[in-house]
């Protein structure tokens, strides 16, 4: 299945879990930014609820807003009964320490997955993890590769895959094109976050059954670019746009409903 197939089945299936419930879920979605990226990110979010009847609330707070008015928000959002979990969008604006705000929303309400007492997964590496196992991709004892190591995406995928047994290896700016060639050639998974505009691509080989997940987006006059080249000669690769951003707008919802049964 395409990832929009297999998107469009899970969100069926969320929806009718949704409707039977006693009270619907509620998220609130705190943006201070006016990233072009992350507008995108929250118009789909609002699109998602709507779609599988949950409440959203949106709240746009300005730019130049000091980080302990950002706190005294979230401090009303850990302790109000009216939503069951809120995400506080990155990037924030330098003023505000973004560690500070990730340690601040309460484990019990972060469908983000980002505090370390979390017990949800991150939403992109979890949406990515689902997506392998609905289209039953063996991950134990297989070769994953990671290329690069941010605290949103990297890490936490090299942990997740590490704890489905596979042999995890992350790649990053200081490896050696050398280094990476080989550890490319030899990859099962490859799950590429790095941010260059169709990085892999015909200089490297790859396994012809390797998974290629393409976390990367860019943009430029001709539009949305991944960090692979579109038809790498691979088994799966994921498009961009609508591969790995509907993954973890979907994971977010999981992880919201995760809290809201375990109420
Ligand atoms: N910015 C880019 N991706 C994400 C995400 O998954 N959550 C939040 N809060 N901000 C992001």
């Amino acid at each position: 299945m395409t990832v929009k197939e297999y998107v469009k089945q899970r969100k069926e299936e969320i929806k009718e879990l949704v409707s039977k419930m006693e009270r619907k879920p509620s998220i609130a979605i705190v943006q201070v930014n006016e990233d072009a990226g992350s507008n995108a990110y929250v118009k789909g979010k609002l699109k998602d609820a709507a779609e599988l009847g949950v409440e959203a609330e949106l709240i746009k707070l300005p730019l130049d807003i000091s980080q302990e008015e950002l706190l005294k928000v979230i401090d009303q959002l850990n302790n109000d009964d009216i939503h069951d979990g809120f995400i506080v969008q990155m990037p924030l604006p330098k003023q505000i320490n973004e560690e500070t705000i990730k340690l601040a929303v309460s484990p019990k309400k972060d469908v983000d997955g980002f505090h370390p007492l979390s017990s949800l997964l991150p939403c992109t590496p979890k949406g990515i993890l689902n997506y392998l196992k609905s289209e039953g991709i063996q991950i134990l004892g297989k070769n994953a590769v990671i290329l690069g190591r941010s605290n949103i995406v990297g890490k936490p995928m090299a942990r997740i895959l590490l704890k489905e047994s596979a042999n995890v290896t992350v790649l990053h700016s200081k490896t050696t094109f050398e280094d990476m060639s080989r550890y490319i050639e030899n990859a099962d998974i490859i799950v590429v976050a790095i941010g260059k505009q169709h990085f892999l691509d015909n200089r490297f080989k790859y396994k012809k059954d390797a998974v290629v997940i393409d976390v990367g987006i860019s943009r430029d006059e001709t539009g949305l670019h991944g960090d692979a080249l579109p038809e790498l000669p691979v088994r799966i690769q994921t498009p961009v746009p609508g591969g790995v951003g509907l993954l973890t707008r979907l994971a977010l919802y999981e992880n919201l409903l995760e809290i809201a049964n375990n109420k």
